[in-house]
């Protein structure tokens, strides 16, 4: 039996139809940029979001980059940010040219320490960006309540994590600016790249417009820098398509996990295994990430060989990346995340699997450790 991490034929299976005739008719239009349908899908994911308003951008790194000029985040500031996360997050503060300043996370939901941010604190802290690892909000109450009693801009990394919730409070809607991914292995991905900055704010709300075309308003008169970080007409209108689907699927999503922990009990190895806990609200399971303590590089080896695909998301925690040993960071010094980093193990959870590939992917685990 063959068991992809993902497998993104199978949906584009059932919305075949739908996507060839809304991209037939961008081609009739030759209207590749921005646009009505750029602007419809703003509105609905603002909707979605229960966000006032939201920004089409060209990536979710994009949508970092730009929230984090638009808040005016620039050279000596610090950021406060997790150090288990993907490179877009770090990058992005460092690309803006301020300083990431890392707090280690918690092995319960992979997402940052909320009782660890305020020592971290300093005069020229300017910003947190909390990151939903996974499709889990992170514990957001404290995070909100530290930034505004710190007067700190708020800008969550939802990449991973669109329709998730904290306490009934969408991703995207808790912070000053939400930051979105349609890569086309989020839940809600497009056919290339494509992101989202979502914000209650009228005014960063006109910033981020000015800014995603080169800070150009009107057209040839630059008042600020920005950047070419617009959003396709045809990966809004594709996305436009998906959008209805987003429920379903994540519904299919959660029962999948439901169904592994059922399956990992049922075969006794959550002595073994430790299962991702859902906590504070709507967890949309971008990935189900399992913590393995014994041989997770062999296990992840085993499965490949018996055709089960898992990702290691991350290896490496930010602050031993290479690239930024200038922050002076070394090993030891966020022990979660570096734990994380050597012993978890992203399983298939896709819309589309089936009860039987789960049985598969589960007894496979048990056949590596009896
Ligand atoms: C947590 C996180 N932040 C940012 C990004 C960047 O998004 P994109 O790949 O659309 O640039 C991703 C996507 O991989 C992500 O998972």
């Amino acid at each position: 039996m063959k068991v992809p991490l993902l497998d993104l034929k199978a949906q584009y299976a059932a919305i075949k139809d739908e996507v060839l005739a809304v991209t037939s008719d961008v081609y009739e239009d030759q209207h590749f940029i921005l646009g009505p349908r750029v602007k419809r899908l703003e509105k609905e994911i603002a909707d979605y979001c229960h966000c006032k308003n939201a920004v089409g951008v060209s990536s979710g790194t994009d949508a970092l980059l730009i929230s984090l000029m638009a808040a005016g985040i620039g050279p000596g500031d610090e950021v406060i940010t997790t150090p288990y996360t993907f490179f877009a997050t770090v990058g992005s503060i460092v690309r803006v040219g301020a300083i990431p300043v890392f707090v280690d996370i918690e092995l319960d939901n992979y997402n940052i320490n909320p009782e660890a941010i305020e020592e971290k604190i300093t005069k020229r802290t300017k910003a947190i960006i909390p990151v939903h690892l996974y499709g889990q909000c992170c514990d957001m109450t404290s995070i909100m309540d530290l930034a505004k009693t710190h007067h700190l801009i708020l800008i969550e990394d939802a990449a991973q994590a669109i329709g998730a919730e904290h306490n009934g409070q969408r991703a995207g809607s808790l912070g000053d600016l939400g930051c979105f991914s349609f890569f086309p292995s989020k839940n809600l991905g497009a056919f290339g790249d494509g992101g989202m900055v979502t914000t209650s704010s009228d005014n960063l709300n006109k910033v981020l417009k000015i800014m995603r075309a080169h800070g150009s308003s009107p057209k040839y008169f630059h008042k600020m820098l920005g950047g070419n970080f617009r959003l396709d007409a045809l990966q809004a209108a594709i996305i436009l398509v998906k959008l209805p689907y987003l429920d379903i699927w994540t519904a299919s999503r959660q029962t999948n996990a439901g169904r592994y922990v059922d399956l990992f009990e049922w075969k006794g190895l959550t002595g073994l295994i430790k299962l991702p806990e859902q906590k504070n609200g709507r967890h949309i399971y971008n990935q189900f990430v399992i913590f393995v303590p014994d041989q997770r590089d062999k296990l992840k080896e085993y499965l490949y060989e018996a055709g089960i695909g898992t990702e290691i998301y991350y290896p490496i925690p930010m602050h031993l990346q290479p690239c930024f040993q200038n922050l002076e960071s070394r090993q030891g010094d966020f022990p979660n995340a570096e734990a994380a980093a050597e012993r978890t193990l992203a399983l298939p959870i896709y819309p589309e699997l089936t009860e039987k590939q789960q049985v598969y992917v589960v007894e496979k685990i048990e056949a590596f450790y009896v």
